[in-house]
């Protein structure tokens, strides 16, 4: 059903109306719409350009029209341009004459910003909720492991033995800055576009703070002309989720590289690795795979929309429809890789004592020859000429440099005395860096206990939010 045709002798050209549908993708917003469209009305009978009679009736006929959508037996048809059409169309149905006049003073300008906001901030949400689950299996992990050594990298050599646990605690830290930054959103664009009309504002609905109150949000947006053509929200949305899709994308990468042969320190789960069709011995990381993969096309979302805003007159032009469909996917997207990569990391075996047979490989501990004789009082140029030198004496002997004899270390620097030996190990070396961010199995210790907290009061926030949503959105 066209909202439009009064000015026109003709309706649309085929492929215009092709063009121009949106309703496939849009539908998704429905509930929203159906929400958005009983403030409005609420809104036209505080100011008596409906009835309050009428009013009930309208409300009860998009409650109605909401439940058949929820069970199905409504939904969009082929005449309908979007999903705003479809429900007036199922409006008019059920009340005549009436069910055109709830749309006085709103436009589809204000009404589509203000339900794809919602529809955001659902789904915002539900992802935050998903995210404290991953930090929970993360937190889980790297508290199992915070006592196995391992190797630590840079530039993907052999650098300093680590404790794993640390290794594995990293991402909660990435994860709840992105549950940080959800939040960060939310506080920034609680404000409603609804009673901006077109463009204008709108006469007829004359306290759109009161209806922002009714949404759930903080307050109304104070420009007509910013709230239907503001798309900051959209942008800053897909940010966030390309960010996440990042961090997934290098767990996804270290998890590839851990299960190798060659690494051999990742056991994947049988139902969280798949096989090869011709290769009857493969076991393939495929989760890892996507989780890495998939962060290429939520970068492309993001992108996709910038590029739409860039240079876009105000207020609002039709090029804003095509803010919807990159965030649909990015949402559907994180809504299938998350569960599948918490999965993936609750259930991998790995090899503690692969991990340590390599962890002082390549002379991971020369840093610690170098501390030494720094604590010793020699300045630390002098201290790592020394180190280098142990390292070239070792590789000249083809062992590690931890192998020197006591009186080979000597022989390089007399302050270079058996004393040395107590972190000329694995576990001397990294439970020697006890400063809160180090990686001795104390600080491990004490770090996974305030993610864990730090987790918890995620959750309360985001459960706290989510249930105010639910019963913003329960008519
Ligand atoms: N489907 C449109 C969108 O998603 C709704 C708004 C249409 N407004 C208009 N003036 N044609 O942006």
């Amino acid at each position: 059903m066209a909202l439009w045709g009064g000015r026109f002798s003709q309706g649309p050209a085929q492929s215009v109306a092709a063009l121009s549908r949106s309703v496939d993708f849009d539908w998704r917003l429905a509930q929203y719409d159906i929400r958005v469209n009983v403030a409005h009305v609420n809104g036209l009978s505080r100011s008596k350009v409906i009835s309050s009679g009428d009013c009930e009736k309208i409300i009860s006929a998009l409650k109605e029209l909401s439940s058949e959508i929820a069970n199905g037996s409504f939904t969009f048809n082929d005449s309908d341009e979007d999903v705003h059409s479809a429900i007036e169309r199922g409006l008019v149905q059920k009340l005549g004459a009436l069910g055109g006049a709830f749309r006085a003073g709103r436009s589809r300008n204000d009404l589509v910003v203000t339900d794809f906001k919602l529809y955001i901030i659902d789904n915002i949400l539900e992802i935050a909720q998903t995210l404290t689950l991953l930090v929970d299996a993360l937190n889980r992990v790297a508290d199992q492991y915070k006592g196995a050594l391992a190797p630590g990298f840079t530039h993907l050599q052999h650098a300093q033995p680590i404790n794993f646990g640390h290794e594995i605690a990293k991402h909660s830290h990435a994860f709840l800055r992105d549950v940080d930054r959800i939040s960060d959103w939310l506080d920034r664009n609680s404000y409603s576009p609804l009673g901006a009309g077109a463009l204008a504002g709108s006469g007829l609905q004359p306290h759109p703070e009161m209806s922002a109150e009714e949404l759930g949000f903080k307050g109304a947006l104070l420009n007509s002309i910013d709230a239907v053509s503001d798309r900051d929200f959209v942008a800053e949305a897909l940010f966030i989720f390309s960010v996440i899709g990042i961090h997934l994308s290098r767990i996804g990468e270290e998890f590839t590289i851990w299960s190798t042969t060659e690494f051999g320190w990742a056991k994947l789960d049988d139902a969280f690795s798949t096989g090869s069709s011709i290769m009857p011995q493969k076991k393939n990381p495929d989760i890892a795979e996507l989780a890495r993969g998939k962060s290429g096309r939520l970068i492309g979302n993001l992108t996709g929309l910038l590029t739409v805003l860039k240079g876009l007159p105000f207020a609002y032009n039709r090029d804003l429809q095509e803010d919807k469909e990159p965030v649909f996917d990015s949402v559907e997207t994180l809504q299938v890789i998350l569960p599948a990569v918490i999965g993936m990391i609750e259930t991998t075996n790995f090899d503690t004592a692969r991990m340590a047979n390599g962890a002082l490989a390549g002379h991971a501990l020369a840093t610690e020859i170098a501390d030494f004789l720094a604590r010793a009082g020699v300045p630390f140029a002098e201290a790592h000429e020394t180190s280098g030198a142990c390292v070239r004496l070792a590789d000249s002997l083809g062992i590690e440099v931890h192998e020197l004899s006591d009186a080979q270390l000597a022989s390089v620097h007399q302050l270079l005395s058996p004393e040395i030996r107590k972190t000329l190990t694995g576990t001397g070396a990294t439970n020697s860096r006890i400063s809160a961010s180090g990686t001795a199995e104390s600080s491990v210790t004490a770090q996974v206990k305030s993610l864990t907290k730090l987790n918890v009061l995620a959750l309360k926030k985001i459960e706290e939010a989510r249930n105010n949503f639910t019963r913003m959105m329960s008519i």
